[in-house]
């Protein structure tokens, strides 16, 4: 448990300026103009998937808008004026926060928007700020239309959601719209190590990573993450630390086991499932991790330049190998398929089939020839000269009545359109068929 007095660091770090707002530029960028240049729509939508900055990015378009100290030409606000201080506690009399998913009702709605058409005490503007707005009911939408059809000049209005498809058009296209997108893995990474060197939090090689990973783009799962770990092991995590509390299983691990199945042992897979089932282990996130691994072998595989991917140099080598044995077809194939067992084990009654099932076939993939030598070979076959025993097979005279004397200079014929393939065709066509039928 936390000690008393103890803040979240999601808390602690919530961004309180644009500049603080990490992986959203297109958003900073345009809100930024549009304050310095007097052009603030009335009403703005921010959509995006959990943790990303939405509510922040409310409160700080909030704070910049009511600063009292800000400069005409500049956007940031102060951060330390009465207004900006009021606005950070959610204590401001001309910000009214709500939060939908637990004031849904058409009351709660016509209740905080009694108030639109008084003056601001303080500030410039009258703000609402609807948080998970798509949570009202109907009739609440419907009183949130009224207002923000023609709100007051001096009133705005941000709402922020994560579901912006259950928000009604009528609405939707009163609101400027701010789509924020999850963060990139290497912002992610970058922005922990900033906060752990400012908590005096020492984190091996490849913890951070291995929690941004599972954050999967969102800020506030990342930071909520470090939390959990610290509580867990002190301020120097290990990777195995964070392997044991989010019921991971290791990169170096993962990679034994894809080395395994290339090999086309299938009773690794099986010893692994059995090994994640019955240690508890977390199936989402172990298959998180090899989705994510099989991205970095495709990067590994596809890119000349090596340090554009954002892995550790001393497991460089060891991913170059797992990618080569795969080849990039395999890999392909690989991303496929975890990708899709990790959909289908959300859903399936017995999870662990669906595991032991994908990695069996993975064990397989070695097997598979890439497409591109099937092709050459079919592409040789069809250059070879012609064999005297395609030209004597009974099939191609019955075929070709009329060319027996003239020699085939390829397989098809003209009536039928049907190959008489060479055993060697046969082989190739037999190896396609299994490569397609295989995936
Ligand atoms: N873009 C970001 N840059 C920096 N920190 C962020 C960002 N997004 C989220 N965070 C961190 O996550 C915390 C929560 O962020 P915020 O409440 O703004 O997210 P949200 O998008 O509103 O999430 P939700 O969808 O759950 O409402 C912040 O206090 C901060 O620590
Ligand atoms: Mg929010
Ligand atoms: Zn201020």
């Amino acid at each position: 448990m936390a000690e008393p007095g103890y803040t979240v660091l999601a808390r602690k770090y919530r961004p309180m300026k644009f500049a603080d707002l990490v992986g959203q530029p297109h958003v900073v960028k345009a809100l930024s103009n549009a304050i310095t240049t007097n052009r603030v729509a009335q009403a703005f939508l921010f959509t995006g998937s959990r943790g990303t900055g939405k509510t922040s990015s409310a409160r700080i378009l909030a704070s910049a808008l009511n600063c009292m100290e800000r400069k005409s030409d500049g956007f940031e606000p102060c951060g330390k004026c009465a207004s900006c201080l009021d606005i950070a506690r959610s204590e401001d009399l001309d910000v009214v926060e709500m939060d939908a998913a637990s004031n849904s009702r058409v009351d709660d709605v016509r209740e905080r928007l009694e108030s639109v058409d008084t003056r601001p005490a303080r500030g410039r503007f009258r703000i609402f700020i609807i948080d998970e707005v798509h949570m009202l009911s109907t009739s609440a939408f419907n009183a949130l239309l009224k207002t923000i059809e023609e709100p007051p000049p001096h009133v705005k209005f941000i709402l922020a959601t994560t579901n912006p498809e259950k928000i009604p058009e009528t609405i939707l296209s009163r609101c400027q719209r701010y789509d924020f997108r999850r963060v990139t893995l290497g912002e992610i990474v970058a922005w922990l190590e900033d906060i752990c060197r400012k908590e005096k939090i020492a984190p091996q090689d490849g913890v951070l990573r291995a929690v941004a990973e599972l954050a999967e783009g969102g800020m506030r799962d990342a930071l909520g993450r470090v939390d959990q770990l610290l509580a867990f092991s002190g301020l120097k995590p290990g990777l195995e630390d964070a392997e044991r509390v989010f019921g991971l299983v290791g990169r170096g691990k993962l990679l034994e086991l894809l080395n395994a199945l290339s090999q086309g042992d299938a009773r690794a897979g099986i010893l692994f499932a059995e090994d994640v089932f019955d240690s508890g282990k977390d199936v989402a996130e172990v298959l998180a991790s090899m989705v994510s691994l099989a991205r970095t072998l495709l990067l590994v595989a596809a890119s000349a330049d090596t340090r554009a991917i954002d892995v550790p140099d001393n497991e460089l080598a060891g991913l170059k190998a797992t990618a080569d044995a795969y080849g990039i077809h395999g890999l392909v194939y690989l991303a496929e398929l975890l990708t899709d067992c990790r959909q289908r084990v959300r859903r399936a009654a017995f999870p662990r089939v669906v595991v032991e099932t994908t990695l069996v076939k993975l064990s397989m993939v070695g097997r598979l020839e890439p497409l591109d030598r099937l092709l050459a070979r079919l592409d040789e076959v069809a250059d070879a000269p012609v064999s005297v025993e395609r030209l004597e097979s009974p099939s191609a005279k019955v075929a070709e009545p009329q060319q027996e004397s003239k020699p085939a200079q390829n397989a098809t014929t003209k009536e039928s359109g049907e190959k008489h393939r060479s055993p060697k065709e046969q082989q190739a066509l037999d190896a396609l068929k299994r490569q397609f039928g295989a995936s």
